[in-house]
């Protein structure tokens, strides 16, 4: 039964292919310039200047922004994880694939954990937006300075393990 399937889907290999690649650029960069040009300025700016009305209004504009930008980011990573395994199933891979293992490591320890820590801070509990409109002052803020601290965290971490993952990808060195 696996087997049909997996000749069946075989001839879309490199099409399955593409969307994973694409979907992983899209995700990859998708939120860089937004991140590094308008978000961190201007929390680096309000750190300098925590009273400053117009620092904390950039501030407050940048974040409600970025949550809203990082929905390309939060489709593609579904995308990805769904194509991933497809291409896993169809193709010759398995776990002693040293560069799979290793992507895998990083995806299910890294990325993954990142990733919902995201979703909930930019589009349930933590979304800025909503709880401004629900005029929740202090849930406000507290959310703005909480997804500050995860940015500040995460974007090493992405930083170094992006390249990394896709490094192992394309160039499979063991
Ligand atoms: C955010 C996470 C991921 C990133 C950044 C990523 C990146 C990539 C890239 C760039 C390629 C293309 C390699 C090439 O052109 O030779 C690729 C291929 C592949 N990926 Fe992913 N991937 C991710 C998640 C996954 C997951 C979860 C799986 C699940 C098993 C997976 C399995 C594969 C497989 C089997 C290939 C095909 C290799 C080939 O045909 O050469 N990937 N991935």
């Amino acid at each position: 039964m696996l087997d049909t399937l997996r000749e069946l889907m075989g001839p879309f290999y490199l099409y399955i292919k593409f969307i994973h690649v694409f979907f992983v650029m899209i995700w990859s960069w998708s939120t860089a310039v937004a991140y590094s040009w308008y978000v961190k300025g201007a929390f680096v700016r309000w750190e300098k200047n925590p009273a400053d009305s117009l620092a904390i209004q950039r501030r407050n504009w940048a974040i409600e922004q970025f949550d809203k930008g990082v929905v390309l980011e939060h489709i593609a990573f579904p995308v990805i994880l769904i194509t991933g395994p497809l291409l896993y199933f169809i193709g010759p891979w398995n776990l002693s694939f040293g560069w799979l293992l290793a992507k895998l490591a990083i995806v299910i320890l890294v990325f993954v954990p990142m990733e919902v820590a995201d979703y909930w801070l930019s589009h349930f509990g933590g979304n800025k937006e909503k709880l401004r409109k629900r005029n929740l002052p202090e849930k406000y803020e507290r959310a703005i300075q909480l997804h500050w601290t995860f940015l500040k965290v995460s974007t090493p971490l992405i930083t170094i393990f992006m390249p990394v993952a896709i490094f192992l990808a394309v160039t499979k060195p063991f």
